[in-house]
């Protein structure tokens, strides 16, 4: 491992970006490495395959900077313990390729006076810590930002620990389009699930057995929601008094949301991901802890117009990330199908709604094979696909009894989560809690270059790339006016623009969002 300690040293080590050969990961600290940063180095250590399908082992570098400016007065800057010769030896023993361990004139020539500074949106750093911890944000993302630009890495591996922190910084490096992927990881936790800190060194013998009373109080929520207590104000209250009967002082206990971190009123019924979060004092040492709640396994909703390729891409996603595909396009197609089969008008609702009673539509497969689709046990895989459907399951999707009834099964299937489905109200009306609700759009000049393709690879006739344009365009436009579910991107939707963008790399940017979205400690310890 080499020991780098001025900004040029680290400049030269890291390489401009475009000449790198394996990927670059960095993990910031402020050293006192415990096992909590040793396992922040473990997934930075992890090989995943690029874009192109390319494995490289990333190389790893971590920054040891005892940061002044989060710290507040009394929040014991000086005393902060420090041992470069104990967290060479760690990091080295860990894998880590180079730790850069500047001074503070090194990465502050100026002093911090002369200091640019990152102020992150108050909305963020006003609520949990944030409250008791004035300039604490700002001097993270300001000493972050400064490290991102001199290293630009591929990754940035942050603990979910702090969860504050990894939604600020993620914020920080979105809104400075810092070309960074923002990874938070898992909560290392001591046998007795203290979470794992520097600050923890701390803490007096009798004091760390106390500590523990924090997580044991988290893991009593836990266990009241599995009885089926509901998430509210009585369920924090106990909380309180379990942690100030362990002796601890709770500075909050605040139910938010873990996006945005406003209190969650009525939690939205339960039925979405939220977080309880938590500090207390312990003798004079502050401790931080939180639960990650999820109601059920996640939901990832996928919207957008036709053309844009959504059920190439999620599928793959589906498969990469071990969800169901509920291809709600397929169902849609299977009914156009089935009205045209009784040679019904796909205008006339009234002629079509009967014909619903007598239908029983199901899919199956969709793991690691293809997905089959079944109307009354029949295969319609590929009849579906036949261009005399695609031009008239629009019209079919627009009777309220189409979209009633299928929106309905569609719900029941996802009632236990763990599935990703695709179509244009997915997360406006089928699911309207989805744990990440994506917007997948291309120009209709893009859309047509795709489907000429499509139809030209498939050995169907391709029609001009202008009328291609004029149907998707009239496909958007009835799409999106028609007044039973229209095309419309549900407001807390990220819009995702394709266009230029390969499979692989839409596939990438899905993951990254449901990783943002869907934290590691949310899941079920496998
Ligand atoms: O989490 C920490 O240790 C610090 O806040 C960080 C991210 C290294 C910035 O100083």
């Amino acid at each position: 491992m080499i020991l780098l300690r001025t900004c040029d040293e680290l400049r030269r080590w890291c390489g401009p970006p475009q000449r790198r050969q394996r990927p670059l990961n960095f993990v910031p600290t402020m050293g006192a490495l415990h096992p909590g940063h040793l396992s922040l180095i473990s997934s930075a250590l992890q090989t995943r395959p690029s874009p192109n399908g390319e494995v490289l082992r990333p190389r790893v570098l971590v920054s040891l900077f005892v940061n002044p400016l989060q710290f507040g007065p009394r929040e014991g800057f000086v005393s902060y313990p420090r041992d470069l010769g104990a967290d060479c030896r760690t990091a080295e023993n860990a894998g880590v390729e180079a730790l850069f361990a500047p001074s503070e004139q090194e990465l502050f020539p100026g002093g911090e006076s002369e200091l640019t500074r990152v102020i992150p949106p108050p909305s963020l750093m006003g609520s949990l810590c944030g409250r008791s911890r004035p300039g604490h944000f700002e001097g993270v993302a300001t000493v972050v930002a400064r490290l991102l630009a001199l290293i630009r890495p591929d990754c940035l591996l942050l603990g979910e620990k702090d969860w504050q922190q990894l939604v600020i910084l993620r914020r920080v490096v979105a809104d400075l389009g810092l070309a960074v992927e923002v990874r938070g990881c898992r909560t290392w936790r001591e046998p007795d699930g203290l979470a794992g800190s520097s600050r923890n060194r701390y803490l007096s013998a009798q004091e760390r057995r106390q500590a523990a009373a924090l997580p044991a109080a988290l893991r009593s929520v836990r266990v009241r929601l599995a009885a089926g207590e509901p998430l509210g104000e009585p369920m924090v209250q106990k909380l309180r008094l379990d942690l100030e009967t362990a002796g601890l002082i709770v500075e909050y206990a605040d139910l938010v949301d873990p996006a945005s971190l406003q209190p969650l009123p009525t939690l939205a019924g339960g039925q979405r991901l939220s977080l309880l979060a938590v500090a207390v004092r312990c003798g004079s040492t502050r401790l931080i802890d939180h639960l990650l709640l999820m109601p059920r396994l996640p939901i990832v909703a996928i919207d957008g117009p036709a053309g844009a390729g959504k059920s190439t891409v999620t599928r793959a996603f589906a498969k990469q990330m071990g969800l169901i595909y509920l291809d709600t396009g397929a169902m849609y197609r299977a009914v156009t199908w089935w009205v045209q089969r009784h040679g019904v008008d796909a205008a006339d609702a009234a002629a079509i709604e009967p014909l619903l009673t007598g239908l029983e539509l199901s899919l199956e497969g969709g793991g690691d094979g293809d997905l089959r689709v079944l109307v009354n046990g029949h295969d319609v895989t590929v009849a579906i696909r036949d261009p005399s459907v695609t031009a008239q399951v629009s019209a079919v999707a627009a009777h309220a009894c189409v979209r009633e009834g299928l929106t309905r099964q569609q719900q029941a299937m996802g009632e236990k989560g763990g599935l990703v489905a695709e179509g244009r109200d997915i997360g406006t009306a089928v699911f309207p809690h989805a744990d990440l609700k994506v917007f997948l759009t291309a120009t209709v000049a893009e859309r047509a270059r795709r489907r000429a393709l499509d139809l030209e690879q498939r050995g169907f006739a391709v029609p001009p790339l202008m009328d291609l344009e004029t149907q998707i365009a009239e496909r958007d436009h009835l799409d999106s006016s028609r007044t039973i579910a229209p095309l419309r991107q549900a407001e807390d939707a990220v819009k995702l623009i394709t266009d230029g963008m390969g499979v692989e790399a839409v596939i990438e940017a899905l993951v990254e969002l449901f990783r943002e979205r869907v934290p590691e400690d949310a899941w079920p310890e496998s």
